[in-house]
């Protein structure tokens, strides 16, 4: 008898903590997919997720690594039903989410959906507020591999332990979901999220240009370099498991094919998740060529997990450092200005050094060959001056690797 109590002790006190906390394993990159909303926002229906899952197959984005498929919102009816379970939106969803989960894993990809810790998502549909672990059990059901949540109309609530409850819930349904927090910023996520999500946000939400803001009334949307401006001192916070996220992408949705560029290596050299956010069927080559480039994925898939920084800043070029796994390094350089610039890198005289991580490379005494991973082409070494021109808002986005002798 006394020893039953025991186990029964041992297993309580096992299932109260082995809920508190977040699906292990899960993102050990950065997430890489595609999200409904910055492309169609609450106009969506099953007939575009399924387009889009075609699309990631015939056009190569599967295979460039792109897998989670993930509805913004908009997919839920006003009304939750009388038991207070989630109804999706009869006309937008007209034969429920798990036919659409479904058929996004008949294609080899992972499904995903979004809610809010308010009482209303941000779009005015029924949040999550009280009903998070009834939720999260409808997602395990419906094959849900990805919660983004949100922040709207949540009034007083405590933003880590709002976020917790949804973790718990999740970890509780019994279903491997990456938890991605959308609370913009506004609570320092990367103070406390390592524990809780996969990913958070860091901003408020992109806009489809370069460096603007955009005005909404009570809030702001930000182009691509405002947005990563505002945060370049939080990287430590960012590793495999939990990521930094800048917002969805903008590439295809408006920008010059140089901005794409830039806007891709950016994301890439900052360890972000990679989500698209344009309407893939309607993707030019150009874009595609931009969104499946695998040598810029592979910066940003690199296994030690490091968000990029910026070394300096020289003739105007911002020059940004990353260091990838077997001594190799990312280095971008960025024209933000509004004219050709350019660019003559003596290597020998630079020593970069990232002291939040401990890593550093001298050029005087290491030796590297360079790859330009948009042209695909070797230029030299560093051993050389690299010289190139770079358009106005554009990048030379380049891979060092250690030269044998
Ligand atoms: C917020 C988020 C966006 C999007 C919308 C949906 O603004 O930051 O990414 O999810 O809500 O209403």
């Amino acid at each position: 008898m006394k020893k039953s109590f025991t186990v029964l002790i041992a297993l309580l006190v096992f299932s109260t903590f082995s809920q508190a906390q977040k699906f292990p394993g899960l993102a050990l990159t950065p997430p890489m997919g595609w999200n409904s909303w910055n492309t169609f926002a609450t106009n969506i229906n099953e007939q575009i997720i399924k387009d889009m899952a075609d699309t990631f197959v015939e056009e190569g984005l599967a295979d460039a690594g792109y897998n989670y498929i993930v509805i913004d919102d908009g997919w839920m009816a006003k009304e939750r039903d009388n038991l207070g379970f989630l109804v999706p939106d009869k006309i937008k969803f007209p034969n429920g989410m798990k036919v659409v989960s479904d058929y996004v894993h008949s294609k080899g990809l992972k499904f995903g959906i979004y809610n809010c810790a308010g009482a209303e998502t941000c779009g005015g549909y029924p949040g999550s507020r009280g009903h998070e672990y009834q939720d999260a059990i409808s997602y395990a059901s419906w094959g849900v591999d990805y919660l983004k949540y949100d922040w709207c109309n949540t009034e007083n609530l405590n933003a880590k332990g709002a976020y917790e409850t949804m973790r718990d819930a999740i970890y509780s349904a019994g279903r491997p979901m990456v938890f991605s927090m959308c609370e913009w910023g506004d609570n320092q996520p990367w103070e406390w999220g390592e524990n809780v999500g996969h990913l958070w946000r860091t901003t408020g939400d992109i806009s489809a240009c370069w460096d603007c803001e955009e005005h909404h009334g009570t809030w702001s949307s930000w182009g691509v370099l405002k947005i990563v401006d505002m945060r370049k001192d939080i990287r430590k916070a960012a590793g495999p498991g939990h990521w930094n996220d800048p917002d969805m992408m903008e590439i295809g949705n408006g920008m010059t094919v140089n901005e794409d560029r830039g806007h891709f290596a950016l994301w890439s050299m900052m360890a972000a998740p990679l989500i698209m956010g344009n309407d893939l069927r309607k993707a030019s080559q150009e874009t595609l060529a931009i969104l499946t480039n695998a040598d810029v994925i592979a910066v940003d898939q690199d296994s030690l997990g490091i968000q990029g920084f910026v070394y300096k800043t020289q003739d105007s070029i911002e020059i940004w450092a990353k260091p990838l796994a077997n001594d190799d390094w990312a280095i971008c350089f960025l024209n933000r200005t509004e004219t050709s610039k350019p660019l003559n890198f003596n290597w020998k005289e630079n020593t970069i050094n990232d002291d939040v991580f401990g890593y550093e490379v001298s050029f005087k005494d290491k030796h590297f060959a360079i790859r330009d991973l948009f042209t695909k082409k070797d230029c030299g070494t560093t051993n050389e001056i690299l010289k190139a021109e770079i358009p106005k808002h554009d990048v030379l986005m380049v891979r060092l690797s250690k030269l044998k002798k």
